[in-house]
């Protein structure tokens, strides 16, 4: 029999409900593991969940908004007390950057969502789940920053400054954790056909075709794609990987504009 390379792990994923997160759970469950469902809307957690459960995996669905630390904490309790332990993670949920906007016109709101969301979220995960981890004999963390953090994003400063802060995170705790075999490591998405993105391609006409023009490659990624690289980590065959940002963005970073 070929082993999956998560066979029998067990894991949970955040924001898990949509896009990356969902083609996440996908992967991971074809490849053995048993995973948590995690989102702060039900009914898609719910639809994650199915979409495993008919691919033959094992799924915990915990209704969770990672901006509040108490409901991290039970989410995980959950997922624990259902498998038995957790071997890996991937901090994935992000949200409540609201509309575009320049950093001067940023309210005070969108800021602290974003950054309760998007960063703070990530910093709950990791609290909660490094001692699970710790409990199960070691684990991976896999946190999902972004491409545009590298070189910033135009209208999306609280989310661009929440990413850079998961970075700098993700390093920070890969190195607290090393010796006690925690691996912590970040995927860094370029465009991804998502929710998240359809959003902006149907509100601005040609923004879909400048996205594609950003990526070297000329195409945003499949969520498949960011889910090979998230599942890499979280196995042992990335054993000896911690502190990496794996850039999975289609060479957004590298376009050049004499191309
Ligand atoms: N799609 C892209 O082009 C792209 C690019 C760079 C980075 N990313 C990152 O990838 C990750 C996934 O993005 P996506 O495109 O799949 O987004 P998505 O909007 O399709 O899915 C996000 C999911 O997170 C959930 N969520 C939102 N707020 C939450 C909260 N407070 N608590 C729990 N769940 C919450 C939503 O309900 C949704 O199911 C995010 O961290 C995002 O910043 C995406």
């Amino acid at each position: 029999m070929v082993m999956g390379m998560l066979q029998g792990k067990r894991g949970l994923v955040t924001g898990a409900g949509s896009g990356l997160g969902r083609a996440t759970c996908l992967l991971a469950a074809r490849e053995g593991a048993r995973v948590g469902i995690l989102d702060i809307d039900p009914a898609a957690a719910e639809e994650t969940a199915t979409i495993v459960r008919e691919a033959g995996g094992e799924a915990i669905v915990c209704r969770a908004d990672v901006a509040e630390a108490s409901e991290v904490e039970a989410a995980v309790a959950r997922v624990v007390e259902g498998f038995g332990g957790l071997d890996w993670a991937s901090n994935n949920a992000a949200g409540g950057a609201g509309d575009f906007a320049l950093t001067h016109e940023i309210d005070d709101r969108t800021w602290s969502r974003t950054i309760d969301v998007c960063l703070k979220g990530v910093f709950h995960g990791i609290k909660y789940e490094v001692p699970a981890m710790l409990a199960s004999g070691g684990g991976s963390i896999i946190n999902i920053s972004s491409a545009s953090q590298f070189k910033g994003e135009a209208f999306l400063g609280a989310y661009v400054a929440a990413k850079g802060g998961v970075d700098a995170l993700t390093k920070t705790a890969a190195a607290e954790y090393a010796a006690r075999g925690v691996r912590v490591n970040s995927v860094a998405p370029g465009g991804f056909e998502t929710p998240a993105l359809s959003r902006y391609f149907e509100k601005f006409p040609d923004f879909a075709d400048r996205t594609v023009a950003q990526h070297a490659m000329r195409r945003v990624g499949k969520p498949e794609e960011v889910a090979e690289a998230v599942v890499w980590l979280a196995s042992e065959r990335a054993s000896f990987v911690t502190g990496a940002c794996v850039q999975c963005d289609g060479g957004v970073l590298v376009n050049s504009h004499m191309l």
